[in-house]
């Protein structure tokens, strides 16, 4: 059978930021994409050799107990213990034992969904996974209130609940997790050790208030598993972001997967400016050299994916 092609080209990418979102460009007319059964099957086995989403969405009560000690994925020399607290909301069973979907949404945060008015093709997906606590309610119309996951890295805590410094931003955080009503909550509590106290203090307001979700902390090979897989395709990313590690895990649960707010460039496809998240005031940081992702490099991954059917990305609005 014929290679799945993800990184087309082999010379190195032209940088003129100024054109960038032209070279992304991506068909409006929706109606010419075809869902490529055949490839997503193939690209659904490809990654089973290197991860299995159902395990690696998070690690099992069984495998862990309070008092281990944990070494964090990107400081190696930083370790954390395992707490009761943690211990406690690890899951007996996999979230998605079993499961699978027809369709599957992953909501991206660029500022691309803005008056997308998506929300309601979002909605329709049978199941829709978001990111870094996004809020939903006040942007319903673009982006959809549907979430049955939803990821949070640990800084979401400082920059979006200003680590927690007083009542009121405890109880945001307590209201926007009441909020979830019983979908997943995936924490990636053991990648870096900068979120040690925050994720402690997710657990305890969880387990404090019995707030109804359910947690899960994907498991400690899942980031390496993803760069190999996506390093065979050519694709050479440092440290996969959140929008990536979610499609790479859907594949194996989801038939169709539909893309939603990945769109990493300052302009869109008619030239006007893009907020770099829909719902806050952050800059484009991944351009810089400290920045860990590469975000382009994995936009044209995934148009190329979009290109051959395998998932479809929305970035313009929806009909
Ligand atoms: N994203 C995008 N274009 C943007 C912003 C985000 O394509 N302008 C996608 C990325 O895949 C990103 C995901 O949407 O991972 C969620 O956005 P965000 O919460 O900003 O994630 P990151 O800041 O990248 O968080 P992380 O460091 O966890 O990846």
């Amino acid at each position: 059978g014929a290679e799945v092609v993800i990184n087309g080209s082999s010379s190195p990418a032209v940088v003129d930021r100024s054109n960038e979102s032209i070279k992304h460009n991506i068909q409006p007319a929706s109606a010419k994409w075809r869902h490529n059964q055949t490839l997503s099957l193939r690209i659904r086995k490809q990654i089973l050799k290197f991860l299995d989403a159902e395990k690696d969405i998070s690690v099992l009560k069984g495998t862990l107990k309070p008092g281990d000690i944990i070494h964090y994925i990107f400081d190696r020399d930083s370790t954390m213990n395992v707490s009761q607290n943690l211990y406690e909301l690890l899951p007996r069973t996999s979230p998605l034992k079993n499961k699978h979907f027809r369709t599957c949404a992953i909501v991206g945060n660029s500022g691309v969904l803005l008056n997308s008015g998506c929300g309601q093709e979002i909605d329709t997906h049978s199941f829709v996974i978001r990111c870094n606590l996004a809020p939903v309610q006040e942007y319903a119309r673009d982006v959809g209130l549907k979430t049955d996951l939803v990821t949070m890295n640990p800084s979401v805590i400082q920059r979006a609940f200003e680590d927690l410094v007083n009542a009121t931003w405890r109880e945001k955080l307590l209201q926007r997790l009441h909020s979830l009503n019983g979908s997943i909550l995936w924490i990636p509590a053991f990648m870096a050790r900068g979120g040690k106290e925050r994720v402690e203090w997710v657990n305890e307001l969880i387990l404090k208030h019995r707030v109804n979700v359910r947690t899960a902390y994907p498991s400690l090979r899942l980031l390496h598993a993803v760069r190999g897989y996506w390093l065979t395709n050519k694709v050479h990313i440092k440290r996969p972001t959140t929008g990536l590690l979610m499609y790479t895990l859907a594949t194996r649960f989801c038939n169709q997967i539909y893309l939603y707010g990945f769109w990493p460039f300052p302009l869109d496809q008619n030239q006007n400016p893009v907020k770099y998240h829909y719902y806050d005031s952050l800059k484009y940081g991944y351009t810089s050299q400290a920045s860990p992702h590469t975000m382009p490099l994995e936009f044209k991954a995934l148009k190329s994916l979009h290109e051959q059917g395998a998932l479809k990305l929305t970035v313009g609005q929806c009909d």
